[in-house]
């Protein structure tokens, strides 16, 4: 199939993704926006429940960029942190309120109401009620389908970056700076692969968190954006901080289900079995509102190894949480669990990426024309650990930061050099795979990290996970060569290489810090 070549190609629709549609798009700028599912709804954004950090009563960027440096452990980069802190609240208003129309809870006063998470000194942080990321999804994707320059291309998964130094004819462009000229790009309905040519790329890709067993994230969060860009050399940063958040759902028969942060802002608390409130044991000041890391390291600390799971106590809530946290109110019902009475078992699980590709402050990767934004960029915002509620932001001021860099630059394709890029080669052979085959590979892949690459990382679980781990390569790469494209074995390709870079990264680092944790074994269950 041909595509029209468009002046920007963005691949993702979160909310990073479509802020940076909509910033192009209004600026009279043509855009692609393409995603791997048919249904643009399944990422990241969408199950975000606690919300988005706008600003407090008596809040300032200096507070915010404090709170942010603090839970990261001070490596952040501290430019990174000042734009969001200081451009983010603005944006919030700016884009998702007078422009998408997001309907942020307001007080009787009329005024928005604002929730609390960990580690935030007060609380600024706007929601819609327990499903803040659901309703920026769909106002947003509202707002950006009825700009008359974006076109969506819904179950269209991207396969390759295409750059000059990799894939022209043209023996010179490997003596050319690299950039990159667009992606080849795998049609799940038709399984033809085309490539789709622009001047500027945008990788909107999300995060890892489906490269673990357990995760709060969709079964889409691959690593997609993250190999892509390596393969086609650009550099990952700060992987081995992947955030664990303390609070799932724990349940024999049901999916890790995100029991959100802002539950202990509302006053929840954890109670191990032997019915202890255990937080101000590790952190007397912040106690439950300790940052992520330190709550999930301590409660692995409690679980203990007959049963793996502590409570989350949200029975004398001051808030009516059947009014204020609707969808973890009926998920537990659906679970028999009524959480005004029952105490909620709880698991720590994986749910973000804090590194991620190397970009600078607009966004710009290291290759010329490629763009990186939200959970796949590695903007140094998160440090070691991210602060609750930044990770939307961080989205929002990056994707429209990117866009903007874009317009100021408008990069230009040469035909000559499109006219260089050969069409896709499929495998002389094709082979059917049997589908299980694939489902098991990424089990594997989803144990080792979970097991060896978790919340707490010994040097030998971290070799064993790296020896597995490259024996799995092997194998996908060969299951990659012959087999016929489709999105499941192209995002098992993408998973097995981002779990060898984070795998390599927490193993180069042997320095405890936020939440990469290196410690002697311990003889006890994670769950
Ligand atoms: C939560 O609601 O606890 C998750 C929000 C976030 O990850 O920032």
């Amino acid at each position: 199939m041909e595509h029209e070549i468009q002046d920007v190609l963005i691949i993702g629709t979160g909310i990073a993704g479509l802020s940076a549609a909509v910033t192009a798009a209004e600026a009279g700028l043509s855009v692609t926006v393409l995603s791997k599912d048919g249904d643009v709804s399944r990422n990241n954004t969408w199950w975000a429940q606690g919300g988005i950090v706008a600003e407090g009563i008596d809040d300032n960027p200096e507070l915010l960029a404090k709170d942010i440096m603090e839970a990261g452990s001070r490596i952040n980069n501290v430019q990174a942190v000042n734009i969001v802190a200081q451009e983010g609240p603005e944006l919030v208003h700016e884009l998702l309120i007078n422009k998408a129309g997001v309907p942020f809870e307001r007080g009787k006063d009329g005024n928005f109401d604002r929730t609390r998470e960990g580690a935030h000194s007060l609380r600024r942080i706007f929601h819609v009620k327990d499903q803040t990321g659901r309703a920026i999804q769909e106002h947003l994707m509202a707002y950006a389908a009825g700009l008359k320059n974006i076109s969506f291309l819904p179950g269209m998964v991207a396969v390759d970056l295409i750059t000059n130094t990799h894939h022209s004819t043209d023996p010179q462009q490997r003596y050319k700076k690299r950039k990159v000229l667009g992606a080849y790009v795998l049609d799940e309905t038709s399984g033809e692969i085309t490539p789709v040519f622009s001047p500027s790329v945008i990788l909107a890709t999300g995060g890892v968190g489906s490269l673990y067993l357990h995760t709060s994230n969709p079964a889409s969060a691959t690593g997609d954006g993250i190999a892509m860009a390596y393969r086609a050399g650009c550099e990952i940063i700060n992987a081995e901080y992947i955030q664990f958040h303390p609070t799932t759902l724990y349940h024999r028969d049901a999916q890790r289900f995100l029991m959100t942060e802002a539950l202990r802002g509302e006053g929840a608390r954890l109670m191990n079995r032997r019915g202890e409130y255990f937080m101000e044991r590790y952190q007397p000041e912040l106690k439950d509102l300790a940052p992520r890391d330190e709550v999930a390291r301590a409660i692995y600390n409690e679980m203990d190894s007959s049963t793996g799971f502590v409570y989350l106590d949200a029975r004398n809530l001051k808030v009516d949480v059947q009014q204020r946290f609707p969808g973890i109110f009926h998920r537990c019902s659906e679970l028999d669990m009524d959480i005004r009475s029952d105490l909620i078992p709880v698991v720590p699980a994986a749910h973000y990426f804090c590194g991620g590709i190397k970009v600078n402050s607009s966004g710009r990767t290291e290759i010329k024309n490629l763009y990186a934004v939200g959970e796949s960029a590695g903007t140094g915002v998160h440090g070691a650990n991210r602060l609750a509620s930044v990770s939307l932001l961080e989205g929002l001021v990056f994707g429209v930061r990117a866009a903007r860099s874009i317009i100021k630059h408008e990069a230009k394709l040469k035909s000559r050099l499109v006219n260089s890029i050969p069409e896709w080669k499929y495998p002389p052979r094709v082979v059917d795979f049997d589908p299980l085959l694939i489902k098991h590979d990424l089990q594997n892949i989803q144990s080792t990290m979970w097991n060896y690459v978790g919340i707490l990382r010994t040097e030998k679980r971290l070799d064993r996970a790296l020896s597995d781990l490259n024996y799995y390569t092997h194998r996908i790469e060969r299951f990659y060569k012959e087999a016929r494209a489709g999105k499941e074995i192209i995002q098992l390709r993408n998973a097995v290489l981002s779990a060898t870079i984070i795998a390599r990264a927490a193993q180069a680092n042997t320095e405890s810090r936020g939440c990469h944790f290196r410690e002697a074994p311990k003889s006890m269950n994670p769950g």
